[in-house]
């Protein structure tokens, strides 16, 4: 069976592979394709962050009984990613690959650190700790959820699921465009909890 740590694992190679291809591409000098690569690891990046800091973490703390320890430190190497995203995002319009390279190396040393904190020490104690804990706030966040989900399919009914008519104008169109990637993060996240997340908490 498949565990919210083998999902998150297999993110975080997602994560290396986008760098690595990056990286490839500052060595090659071809700032065209690392414009886009680029940004494709700065966006997954940022997705599995908010996975983190919005939804796993908040469960070990509420389990914990803490926001410090292990979670607070995962955070604060977050940050320190994401400055280190910020300044490699500069020198790509810079088009500065010494600097570029620099930085990668940097931010490469301090990503395998934190993946393998993860991966071996935080995963595997979410994974195995058992102990009995009360229901109560998991049944709210799954009324929570069910009202949400009925929320989502009401503006996907609206839109005809995100279907401008022929004719519709840009205003129109970009509305609808605009709606459908947070609905899509938000089924996303509601997925994870209400069936990786939760019934793991429940164990
Ligand atoms: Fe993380
Ligand atoms: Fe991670």
């Amino acid at each position: 069976m498949s565990t919210i740590s083998d999902y998150m694992t297999k993110t975080h190679a997602l994560c290396d592979e986008l760098f690595t291809n990056a990286e490839n591409l500052a060595t090659e000098s071809n700032w065209t394709e690392l414009n886009s690569a680029f940004q494709d690891f700065v966006t997954e990046t940022g997705k599995h962050f908010s996975k983190e800091e919005d939804i796993l973490f908040p469960n070990v703390e509420r389990v914990m009984g803490s926001s410090g320890g292990p979670t607070q430190v995962m955070r604060m190497e977050h940050q320190q990613m994401r400055e280190l995203i910020a300044l490699l995002s500069h020198a790509v319009t810079q088009k500065d690959q010494s600097e570029f390279l620099g930085e990668a190396e940097t931010l490469l040393v301090l990503m395998q650190q934190h993946n393998m904190k993860e991966e071996q020490i935080l995963f595997p104690w979410i994974l195995n700790n058992r102990e009995p804990r009360p229901m109560a706030p998991i049944q709210v966040m799954l009324m929570e959820h069910d009202r949400a989900g009925r929320h989502l399919k009401q503006i996907e009914d609206l839109t005809d699921n995100f279907q401008t008519p022929n004719g519709a104008c840009p205003t129109w169109r970009s509305l609808y465009a605009g709606l459908q990637n947070p609905n899509k993060e938000l089924r996303t996240h509601i997925h994870l909890e209400n069936n990786i997340l939760f019934p793991r908490a429940a164990q």
